[in-house]
């Protein structure tokens, strides 16, 4: 038998001057100091909902959370979850994991273990915060600035739902060709509503200011794998192949909420609306996470926020989709999985009943950054390295991960192509300009 590559090592700040390192020493320090602030500026409306109850819960969560921090910024050893929330047992055996590992670095800590983990637990630990501390338990310490992602970016929202509409018109006189230049156009929305989001920026505003379809044609150079002529030949084929009992199903695993959220959306009714899809399924995160991420609660808000806007067509789009939702056309989940540590290739064994329902679907749609590190394991890969192997076995349907490059983290790319890159901009694998559109067929 041929013998198994070993698998690269993971992303981790002990490698000083990287993405991992910058990102635990600032970001995240910047990102919790912003979570205290908000508790401290909602102490009042705790008062006013809970009375002392309310004011006792919010300094009980900030001083857990100042205790976070400074774990953090003195690289202590990560301690195991002391909450009873339905995931702390499998948090717990991934740190004895971590802690087994043969080529471990000693105890996990917060700048020598994979960075993957480091920043899932920090997300985790915050929800812990507040999970623990009733009556304040439900709330959402990023809900304002991915309301606020969402106003900022009005302009651009408007331009999309209009643009959408008036595609609708006439969608059904549009030939294969046309179909196609559409669907091409707006998977390209969707990869580059992938800059705005609130984790890489430390929650400074990155909402979409100009309208999203101006400028892809000029974007397009900064893709640097372009597989969208495999996912229309999927589509289309499966279309072509489809029964009546059986439909197609396209399954999104949603990133960030906002204007992101709204591309994605806008897509997922175009696939219905040109009958490329009769379902489809999108999966959000069950707590905050990341800063900006869609939860169920931000994926209701912003439908509703559209169906009751002031502007024709986009509560068109909102009310078109609260229709899409009652009729089961439309499905939102939120499965635990997605907000543990483990990278997809663990999937079929942590989360069985999450693989078997991928395994359901035509193609998985995985947007963003942070999906893009849990599918490749979030591993120093050679530029070239075939996607496929980098998925380690994570194949339950075709999927296509459609992203913006944000962390050090890049394979499938043409020999050569990457280290070009690299001599003429070193910021390349980090500054969100460059995205991929990249596809895998599966087994
Ligand atoms: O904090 C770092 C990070 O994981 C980056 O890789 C990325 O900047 C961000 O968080 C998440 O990005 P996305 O919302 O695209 O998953
Ligand atoms: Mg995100």
């Amino acid at each position: 038998m041929a013998a198994v590559p070993a698998l690269p090592v993971s992303l981790s700040g002990r490698f000083k001057g990287s993405v991992a390192y910058f990102t635990i020493k600032d970001r995240l320090p910047q990102i919790l100091t912003r979570v205290i602030d908000t508790l401290h500026r909602h102490k009042n409306e705790f008062f006013e909902e809970h009375g002392e109850k309310g004011v006792e819960a919010e300094k009980r969560a900030i001083s857990f959370l100042s205790k976070l921090r400074n774990e953090l910024q003195t690289d202590k050893p990560v301690t195991p979850l002391e909450d009873e929330l339905p995931d702390a047992a499998l948090w717990n055996q991934y740190l004895d994991y971590q802690r087994n590992l043969p080529n471990g670095n000693g105890e996990p800590s917060w700048f020598q273990s994979p960075w993957l983990y480091i920043e899932c637990y920090m997300y985790r630990r915050i929800h812990a915060a507040l999970a623990q501390n009733p009556p304040i338990d439900n709330f959402d310490v990023f809900k304002e600035g991915k309301a606020q992602n969402f106003f900022e970016s009005q302009e651009a929202i408007i331009a999309l739902c209009t643009y959408f509409q008036e595609l609708l018109k006439n969608i059904k006189d549009l030939d294969e060709k046309q179909l196609q230049e559409e669907l091409f156009k707006l998977l390209q929305v969707s990869l580059w509503g992938n800059k705005c989001d609130l984790s890489f920026s430390a929650g400074e505003d990155s909402s979409q200011k100009s309208s999203p379809l101006q400028s892809l044609e000029n974007m397009v150079p900064y893709i640097l794998v372009n597989d969208m002529e495999k996912v229309w030949s999927l589509l289309v084929n499966a279309k072509k192949n489809r029964t009546e009992r059986s439909n197609v199903r396209v399954d999104i695993i949603l990133d960030n909420a906002g204007f992101e959220l709204l591309s994605d959306l806008v897509l997922a009714d175009f696939l219905l609306s040109s009958k490329l899809a009769d379902e489809i399924y999108f999966h959000g995160k069950s707590i905050p996470w990341y800063v900006s991420d869609t939860t169920k609660h931000d994926f209701n808000w912003t439908i509703r926020q559209l169906g009751s806007a002031n502007h024709m067509w986009m509560s068109r789009c909102g009310i078109n989709w609260e229709g899409n939702l009652k009729k089961g056309v439309w499905v939102f989940c939120d499965h635990m999985f997605w907000t543990l540590p483990h990278d997809f290739s663990n999937m079929s064994d942590v989360a069985p009943d999450l693989y078997a329902e991928l395994q359901k679907s035509n193609l998985l749609l995985f947007k963003g950054d942070l999906n893009y590190r849990k599918l490749t394991g979030d591993r120093k890969w050679e530029y070239s390295v075939p996607f496929h192997q980098a998925l380690n076995k994570f194949h339950p349907a075709p999927l296509c991960s459609l992203r913006t490059l944000k962390c050090d983290t890049q394979v499938g790319l043409k020999p050569g192509q990457g280290e070009q890159i690299q001599a003429s901009e070193p910021e390349w694998m980090v500054s969100g300009k460059y995205g991929v559109i990249q596809f895998d067929a599966g087994l």
